[in-house]
């Protein structure tokens, strides 16, 4: 009955996935607040969403860019920059995809078409362009602002329409320079306020309804920190994701559990198909609040039977499938931290629980004080969210505290 076909879940793959969990906060940030707000003409910061390797970043800003097509704004694709390539070229491509599909009067509007032409400029020649002309020129990326505005303004004229912006892995964008310039344009467009005429002649200055979404791994908050600064601060508001909570994966699990999950048989009849309670606990437990793995263990208890109950045995046999992979999950998110903190965390975990404090883990990485261990466990706590530097420490990420001590979930 049930088909690797028709299964669900989709770990790793580029789409919102159809068993969303949680994140709630963040989509009523979009829902309850920026579009809202945008719209009225009332300022709202850029939104900056970080976190370590599989947390569902790309994931959540694709499923608010969904949200928002749906509601008829105007969004571009998921802008991802490869490490190496120019990010310039696909932001500037992206924006006049954008305004051609908005429809902007290029052909008629002398202005807007010279500003096109510099963005197409742009578009070809990248980073090379802003570079060579930075001397002479230093509004290379200045375009960029002026068309984000020019479609702001398209978009405040057709009414209730957004212009969304996510550009993706921004921990890639290696050069200084360029970053710094992208997060200007962006910040720039973001404050920009117009003039508007109100009833009684009075004129009042308005924001446009422009939102930009940048996703990325901890690291760029240091990158964008060190050289915007404040400024930065001021135009993006930064969240660090942390793991989804247990009762949000069990939540997202229900319709299966009370009514089953639909899907269409090869004959093209519908079929639902069910999930025993406790099977339904058990790749909760196996998630540890990671959505990669809660997707890995979905995808692979599907994959373990055919009939219409998913069974806790088929939740086992999955997970047995998924072990490499679950644990060369977090392998990943380990290997990619500097030694130091990788370190930190090795002595933490090999602690007992209620002895985890600054001062023993200290004393096991062989210093006589907590000190030189701070920034460390900052780091690990504020810029990353692995840990909580409470009393005693402790690990938010379940899946990472799990892996370094015997807690991984292995098959009973
Ligand atoms: N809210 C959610 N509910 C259910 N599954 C989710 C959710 N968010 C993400 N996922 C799943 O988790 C996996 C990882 O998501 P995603 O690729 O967005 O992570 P990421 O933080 O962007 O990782 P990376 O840093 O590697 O780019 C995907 O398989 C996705 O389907
Ligand atoms: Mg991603």
């Amino acid at each position: 009955m049930r088909t690797p076909l028709s299964s669900p879940f989709s770990p790793g793959s580029d789409t919102v996935p159809s068993v969303w969990a949680g994140r709630t906060k963040q989509l009523s940030d979009w829902h309850d607040v920026i579009r809202p707000r945008r719209l009225a003409g009332i300022p709202e910061r850029g939104r900056t969403i970080l976190g370590e390797a599989g947390l569902g970043k790309s994931t959540l800003v694709r499923r608010i860019a969904a949200d928002a097509v749906q509601a008829g704004d105007w969004v571009t694709p998921q802008l991802r920059i490869p490490s190496g390539t120019d990010p310039l070229k696909r932001v500037a491509t992206a924006l006049l995809d954008l305004s051609q599909a908005a429809g902007l009067p290029l052909k008629r509007d002398r202005q807007l078409g010279e500003l096109l032409g510099k963005v197409q400029q742009l578009s070809v020649a990248g980073v090379s362009m802003a570079t060579r002309e930075a001397r002479d020129r230093p509004d290379a990326y200045s375009v960029l602002t002026e068309l984000l505005i020019e479609l702001g303004r398209a978009a405040r004229r057709h009414g209730d329409t957004m212009v969304l912006i996510h550009v993706d892995e921004m921990q890639n964008i290696s050069s200084p320079d360029v970053l710094s310039q992208m997060l200007i344009a962006f910040g720039d467009a973001l404050v920009h306020e117009e003039l508007e005429s109100v009833p009684g002649g009075r004129q009042v200055a308005v924001a446009l309804p422009i939102a930009v979404y940048l996703t990325g791994l901890p690291e760029f908050a240091d990158m964008a920190g060190a050289r915007q600064g404040a400024t930065f601060a001021r135009r993006f508001q930064t969240t660090i994701l942390t793991p989804i909570g247990d009762e949000d994966f069990s939540a997202a699990l229900q319709p299966f559990v009370t009514k089953g999950w639909p899907i269409l048989t090869p004959q093209g009849t519908e079929a639902r198909i069910f999930l025993e309670p406790d099977a339904q606990r058990y790749i909760v437990e196996l998630s540890q609040g990671e959505p990669f793995l809660f997707q890995l263990a979905g995808q692979q208890a599907w994959f373990a039977g055919v009939d219409t109950v998913i069974t806790r045995d088929d939740v086992r046999a999955g997970w047995g499938e998924a072990r490499v992979e679950a644990l060369s999950h977090v392998e990943r998110i380990l290997e990619r931290l500097p030694e130091s903190e990788r370190a930190f965390l090795r002595a933490m975990a090999e602690l007992e629980p209620d002895q985890r404090t600054a001062t023993s883990i200290a004393q096991r990485l062989g210093y006589a004080s907590a000190t030189p261990i701070g920034p460390s466990a900052q780091r690990l706590d504020t810029k990353r969210g692995i840990i909580i530097r409470g009393k005693p420490y402790d690990f938010r990420h379940r899946a990472v505290g799990a892996y370094l001590t015997s807690d991984w979930p292995d098959l009973e």
